[in-house]
């Protein structure tokens, strides 16, 4: 792509005249961002299928990484950016946004709102269908849109009263404005425009040997590259991996790939030089070799070793055993088995891994989206060979994250890239390299079988859950331990044995995705579930309720907990839709020969947090000279409400609105780890470091006015009030000395959940706190086409203490589309899904309504009850599709995504007989 020679082009951007010179082929989303700093434009495909990067086109909503620059001539364009400085309908729409909580990481809400504009300018007031209609073609992964389609319905939705902020209290996303008016940074918006830019020469093949040729020579030739990274350019191990011991993944592969899109090069070059860039042109030679792409083939006799000092290719297995499940399973009055299939699941988060690094005095700064800055740092620790005093981790705002970004991806790139050429360097994964190179949910191979006695008590239950874990360790080890944990569903039974298995493959590594594993195995057990039911004559709620988990009742580990087991009235507070919706559903389908209609049920439960392991967060807490509080919370938000849920619990403690409370984010620097943003912990784990902090911050004021504990805190510019009765106690903050940081008082607690290790029969304390869940699901089967159409959930949830209602909301809706996603449409396969045309994940359109029904059963171990939620709402979402499309036309679909070939398939099998 080349500068040409014509005229300038002139068009009006955001109420102003612009120009710029134009060049060939470039798309209108890099000339607006690149050029003219409209970095509200989000960039999630560059292939129209995300509509992330949607503006207005003379009023009219297109895709600006499809539109190529010179169209604009004479036009008008607008964004987010601009439309919020003088629209008032995009004002009143970003308000709306933030009052119904429909944005939460953020990065499809630009494309949200500036599509909802174009709709309200032309319908004022538009119905659902016309919503869906407008925002079709925006993709939104967290939020599972019902939320955002009441806040373009309702734009005069009054915000929440001012009020404390206190928990319990719906407040709007603390750091929502930013996300509302495009203002928010994520990994792709850090780096000035004509930073260095990196293209990343990625493996072709699943397996490949592999020679450079000269690469000395091909950057001779080509004076816009600064540089060639391969494996000798690591200064320290050429090495990474979230689990120690289990660190197996080099950076760039030596000799031989694993995966297609491994990486083994990495070009440093001028932005122009990368965007024309011809990956055939680089001197490599490729020698493909044969590949294992699948459990069966990787455990054959004669299947080559992924890694040679993993005999059978097995990387982990996990156990627990209690009782004796065989002599339970022969004895029982009946049994029911079955083998269960799902294959990889993608993350699909709108934003693509992105950064940004530059050395700064001699240290390297990276500005990455990430779940996990310490972990990221200590990863660059063993790669850069530099002492972590060296490195700082800068998070940008986090696209969406899902488990993935737990992992680190272009981290160790961009670093070794700034280190060796000493200048600034960015680099944003294409679509298609974001999701071959990254990790994904472990496809999984399950058999089970469960007995029962005719009074409808469980009697025996054998798992057996085989795990492709693809090529390399990631976070297989933490699925294989939290599988058989977690396999028994929330249900009472003394007799189980439950083994898992991570199986290498040339397959990209499978890792840490909302559930860990705990999604593939209640497919297998909740289907089962509804099976024996039948079998035994017993109606598949109260068959659960029956053996539901109770306080004082040991799980399948041996861990009782005498109070919080929330999953009873779980269940039970689905009774009556359940029974309404049965006789609703009987009643179409007398009427129906071709659509019929089925409800179904799942439950799940999940423990949060590090299953047996140390799991602390710290937060730090500070006030200045004038009077203000800092929080410093490094919980990574990655739109699930940890900036706001956390301060929330924080201003409970030390007693101050939360709208007092200056945020200091994530940052290696400056920020005490609170640990990674997985396993549903950091409103559990986090949350309780906020409260200690918030508390021992009140403790400390308390101390130096002398009152009581009870003293109503009232904060004022440089001073703090405490009134204690009728008693008032002044603080004046100007006469305490400030320490290093500014602070005249502070405070910095850690929280560490107390778990027990697992013995050799997986007994133990896994976790302190378990949370619960119920989902029911109304659909409606097509059954000549196979096509299957939810059109109801209702979804109770135990949550302990909803700190923020609204946000507890957000988590269930987004949590059951991504459900849905898995149990209808999403399936990974290397080579052929690659994007989001291929890869398909729900649209708008998609998602019915969504009735929660908020439980709380207090926990004793949680931020003033409260229990993680982030991974429960997926886990039963899945079963509860399948059992609902059993009962709508009797086919027990065991393989997901149940596609409509699937179906169809599943549907002929029962009528043929
Ligand atoms: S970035 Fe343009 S549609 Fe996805
Ligand atoms: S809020 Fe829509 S993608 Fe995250």
């Amino acid at each position: 792509m080349s500068e040409t020679n014509s005229a300038l082009t002139s068009f009006t951007l955001n109420g102003k005249a612009e120009t710029f010179s134009p060049i060939a082929g470039e798309r209108l989303s890099e000339m607006l961002r690149e050029r003219s700093g409209c970095r509200d434009i989000k960039i999630g495909c560059n292939a129209g299928d995300c509509g992330a990067c949607s503006v207005l086109l003379d009023g009219d909503v297109v895709c600006a990484c499809l539109t190529p620059a010179q169209q604009v001539e004479g036009r008008t364009v607008e964004t987010l950016n601009g439309l919020h400085s003088y629209d008032v309908i995009a004002q009143d729409l970003a308000e709306s946004f933030l009052n119904h909580g429909a944005a939460q990481c953020g990065i499809c809400t630009p494309g949200m709102i500036v599509s909802a504009v174009a709709l309200l300018r032309e319908n004022k007031a538009p119905n659902e269908e016309n919503v869906k209609d407008a925002l079709g073609g925006v993709l939104c992964r967290c939020t599972g849109y019902r939320k955002i389609i009441d806040a373009v319905l309702d734009t005069t939705h009054p915000a929440p009263a001012e009020d404390s902020g206190y928990i319990g209290q719906s407040i709007r996303r603390l750091d929502g404005q930013r996300k509302v008016s495009g203002l928010d940074m994520f990994g792709d918006d850090v780096a000035p425009s004509g930073t260095d830019e990196i293209f990343v020469i990625r493996s072709p093949y699943p397996t490949a040997t592999f020679t450079l040729g000269d690469l000395e020579q091909y950057i001779n030739n080509n004076s816009s590259i600064s540089t060639i990274l391969t494996a000798k350019d690591i200064p320290g191990e050429n090495t990474f991996g979230v689990i120690p011991d289990f660190q197996d993944q080099p950076v760039f592969a030596e000799a031989q790939t694993r995966f297609r899109g491994e990486a083994v090069a990495a070009i440093v070059a001028k932005p122009e030089f990368i965007r024309d860039f011809d990956p055939e042109t680089f001197p490599i030679i490729w020698n493909e070799k044969n590949a294992v792409q699948s459990v069966e083939a990787a455990q054959a006799s004669e299947a080559p070793l992924l890694h040679k000092e993993r005999s059978n290719n097995q990387l982990c297995g996990g156990f627990v055993q209690c009782g004796d499940a065989e002599r339970s399973l022969k004895d029982a009055d009946f049994t029911v088995e079955g083998r269960f299939q799902s294959g990889f699941v993608e993350h699909g988060y709108i934003e693509p891994e992105a950064g940004f690094a530059e050395v700064i005095n001699g240290r390297i700064e990276v500005h990455a989206c990430t779940q996990a800055p310490v972990m990221d740092l200590e990863a660059l620790e063993i790669i850069l060979g530099m002492d972590q005093s060296q490195i700082r981790i800068v998070p940008t705002s986090v696209g969406g994250g899902f488990g993935s970004k737990l992992d680190i991806s272009l981290q160790p790139i961009l670093a070794l890239a700034t280190l060796k050429t000493g200048k600034p360097v960015r680099l944003t994964y294409s679509r298609t390299e974001s999701m071959q190179s990254t990790t994904k949910r472990h496809p999984s191979d399950i058999t089970l079988k469960i007995g029962a006695n005719a009074d409808g008590k469980i009697q025996g239950f054998d798992f057996l859950g085989l795990f492709d874990t693809g090529a390399y360790a990631s976070w297989g080890p933490t699925v294989a331990n939290r599988v058989p944990v977690h396999a028994s569903g929330p249900y009472k039974i003394s007799d189980y044995r439950a083994v898992s298995k991570g199986i290498h493959t040339n397959n990209p590594p499978s890792g840490a995705f909302r559930g860990f594993g705990v999604p593939q195995s209640a497919i297998a057990q909740e289907s089962l579930f509804d099976v024996l039911a039948k079998k035994i004559g017993m109606d598949a709620l109260e068959f659960r309720i029956l053996n539901a988990l109770e306080n004082n009742q040991p799980t399948v580990c041996g861990q009782v907990f005498s109070q919080g087991v929330g999953i009873k009235k779980c269940l039970e507070a689905l009774r009556p839709a359940w029974n309404e919706q049965h006789t609703l559903a009987k009643r179409f389908n007398t009427k129906n020969d071709v659509l019929k209609r089925g409800v179904g049920l799942a439950s799940g439960w999940y423990g949060c947090g590090n299953t047996s392991l140390p799991n602390p967060s710290t937060i730090k807490c500070g006030i200045r000279k004038d009077g203000t509080v800092v929080l410093h919370q490094g919980a990574m938000d990655i739109g699930q409400g940890a900036n706001t849920v956390i301060t929330q619990v924080f201003a409970t403690a030390l007693g101050i609105s939360t709208s007092k409370i200056e945020l200091v984010g994530a940052d290696t620097d400056i920020t005490p780890d609170a640990g990674k943003t997985s396993a549903s912990r950091q409103t559990f784990v986090s949350g309780n470091a906020a409260r200690l902090s918030g508390e021992a911050l009140r403790a400390s004021i308390l101390q130096h006015l002398n009152g009581g504990v009870n003293s109503k805190l009232k904060f004022g510019k440089g001073m703090i009030e405490a009134k204690d009765q009728e008693t008032v106690h002044i603080l004046d903050l100007s006469r305490l000395d400030a320490d290093y940081e500014g602070y005249v008082l502070r405070a910095e607690e850690t929280y560490d959940p107390p778990t027990l290790p697992l013995d050799e029969n997986g007994q133990g304390s896994p976790y302190a706190q378990f949370g619960y869940a119920a989902q029911m699901v109304i659909v409606e089967v097509d059954t000549e086409l196979g096509t299957v159409k939810p059109l109801k959930f209702i979804a109770a949830h135990d949550v302990g203490r909803a700190i923020n209602p609204v946000l507890v909301e957000g988590q269930i809706h987004g949590g059951i589309a991504q459900g849905m996603g898995m149990a209808l449409m999403e399936e990974y396969i290397p080579g052929r899904t690659e994007n989001l045309h291929d890869y398909l994940i729900p649209t708008v359109g998609d998602i019915p309504p969504i009735d929660t029904i908020i439980i709380e059963e207090p926990d004793a171990h949680g931020p003033y009850g409260a229990k993680g939620l982030g991974e429960h709402v997926l886990v039963p979402t899945a079963p509860a599709i399948l059992n609902a499309i059993y009962n709508a036309t009797g086919a027990r679909i065991t393989k997901v995504p149940a596609t409509p070939s699937r179906v169809r398939q599943a549907i002929k099998v029962i009528h043929d007989g």
